[in-house]
């Protein structure tokens, strides 16, 4: 009876979720990146980069193509872990880093060519109140960017988890307080931002949710939280850490399962539509949309051949990743948007 019973609580949506498959890219044979992988980005040509380039907590590098350095933290503590593209006022695309360790966002500046380094990188933004940086979202009309954090306790409380924003001067202002905050993204139109919640008690990981804001993307203002998706009620997979999230220019949200190898697809309703497989990885640390239509999902985290390495699986779909839309679209002089990147997500608040 009792089972029954549950089983029917499970629910028709998780059990009507389509079941995807991505297929290898990096193998860990073939792979430069170590196997704390993470903090996948792209930039306007649809080049995917990553953290732990070489095996190193300070460096990014490019994944696509042929694997090599995009940008190396100074300090020896440096821990770079979320990295996004962005295109400043004149048009020229920037890019930012945290730094977990050191509390800090760099802005790089000066880019030497498509799927070049940087030849500027200077703090952003720094707080020695903010967690960490973990990972971090932009709203590109106001050019603000978001932050999650956590400190990983056993037993966690509220402040375990923290949300920051810092406006374009790289002022920095602290948004909330949460159990471990990680994924962190927000919606096409810009009128919601995502933040995953996770709680441990007595060592467990015993909760993993989703959080959903009003966002107001000039002031950073978040309000009327409440619970987009929770794990435990979906799937019984409230164990499972969330990672990175993303969007697509529909809504969807794609969120980074970090130890069942998997990530989870839903609707902007909330709805769970479909689960993607990772032959490669077993924990699964991010993701993000790139290829030259910005439509293949590029998905990373430690491989299942090798723990020492990181890999990447890709899943070729059909819907354009907002990051992307976003660098081809935005208003910077001479950019011009990726063919077949529409909108129908609700069209953007410029302030
Ligand atoms: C992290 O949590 C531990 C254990 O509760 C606490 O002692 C420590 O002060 C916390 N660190 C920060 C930076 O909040």
């Amino acid at each position: 009876m009792k089972i029954v019973l549950a089983l029917a609580l499970l629910g028709a949506s998780a059990l009507a979720a389509t079941e995807l498959q991505a297929s290898p890219f990096i193998a860990a044979a073939d792979s430069r990146f170590g196997a704390t992988i993470e903090g996948a980005a792209v930039d306007r040509a649809g080049s995917i980069y990553a953290v732990d380039f070489d095996s190193s907590a300070a460096q990014a590098g490019l994944v696509t193509g042929k694997q090599r350095l995009l940008f190396k933290a100074p300090g020896a503590d440096a821990l770079v872990n979320g990295i996004r593209f962005a295109t400043d006022k004149l048009g020229a695309e920037e890019a930012y880093v945290v730094d977990a360790a050191q509390h800090q966002v760099y802005r790089l500046t000066g880019r030497q060519g498509a799927d070049g380094t940087f030849a500027g990188a200077n703090v952003f933004c720094k707080d020695s109140a903010m967690l960490q940086p973990n990972d971090i979202a932009i709203a590109p009309s106001s050019g603000r960017i978001f932050l999650s954090g956590m400190n990983y306790t056993s037993d966690s409380v509220v402040g375990n988890g923290d949300l920051w924003t810092c406006d374009p001067t790289g002022a920095a202002q602290r948004l909330g307080q949460f159990h471990r905050t990680n994924g962190i993204e927000v919606s096409p139109d810009e009128t919601r931002l995502y933040l995953s919640e996770a709680e441990n008690k007595g060592g467990a990981v015993v909760a993993n949710r989703v959080l959903a804001f009003d966002l107001d993307p000039a002031s950073g203002a978040v309000a009327n939280k409440r619970v987009f998706v929770d794990f435990g009620k979906l799937d019984s997979t409230a164990a499972a850490d969330i990672d990175g999230m993303r969007t697509d220019v529909n809504g969807n949200l794609y969120v980074t399962r970090n130890g069942i190898g998997k990530v989870a697809v839903f609707d902007p309703s909330g709805q769970l539509t479909a689960y993607i497989t990772t032959p490669s990885i077993d924990s699964v640390t991010n993701l993000e949309f790139g290829g030259p239509k910005g439509t293949d999902l590029f998905i990373v985290g430690k491989c299942k051949a090798d723990g020492t390495k990181g890999c990447v699986d890709v899943y070729h779909g059909t819907a354009v990743g907002n990051a992307f839309h976003d660098l081809g679209s935005s208003s910077g002089a001479g950019s011009v948007p990726p063919a077949g990147c529409g909108k129908t997500g609700g069209r953007r608040r410029r302030r």
